[in-house]
């Protein structure tokens, strides 16, 4: 039995230790605003914060997350930073077909944490793990400029 802390909740899951936080995520906890793209840890869309960093939910075995505080974007509008990258993304209109997004604004979060004005290049080196198929980079990058208002 693992026992994790998600979302600040103590949550146990019977799973192999070498399991995807990813999949224990959706298939056991049920929180499934975190998406699976590759599987390979290349598209971000599965993006948590393992104690505050982002990380690639697929790649990372749900072992090495035991004992670290696990955010995803079902709590992220919890704070102050995630309230302003979700306003932001509502106001701009960001989302196009959606998949990405979860992942996306896990790591904009986590950008904004870290450094309250971003420049473009800070944002496009944070984000460049981030893809996104319908291409919605140029209102992803002006979103982050509108949270960090
Ligand atoms: Fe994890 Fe693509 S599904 S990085």
């Amino acid at each position: 039995m693992i026992t994790l802390n998600v979302n600040g909740r103590r949550q146990q899951a019977d799973v192999d230790p070498d399991t995807p936080l990813l999949w224990v995520l959706r298939d056991t906890l049920q929180l499934t605003g975190t998406k699976y793209g590759c599987g390979q840890g290349l598209c971000g869309a599965c993006t948590v914060h393992v104690d505050g960093v982002p990380m690639r939910s697929c790649s990372l075995p749900v072992s090495a997350a035991v004992g670290k505080k696990i955010t995803t974007i079902e709590t992220v509008d919890a704070g102050r930073i995630g309230k302003a990258v979700q306003a932001a993304w509502e106001k701009l209109d960001v989302v196009q077909c959606g998949y990405c997004q979860s992942g996306q604004v896990m790591s904009a979060v986590a950008l904004l944490a870290r450094n309250r004005k971003p420049s473009d290049a800070d944002i496009d080196a944070a984000m460049s793990g981030n893809l996104c198929r319908c291409a919605t980079y140029v209102r992803i990058r002006a979103a982050i400029h509108e949270a960090a208002k």
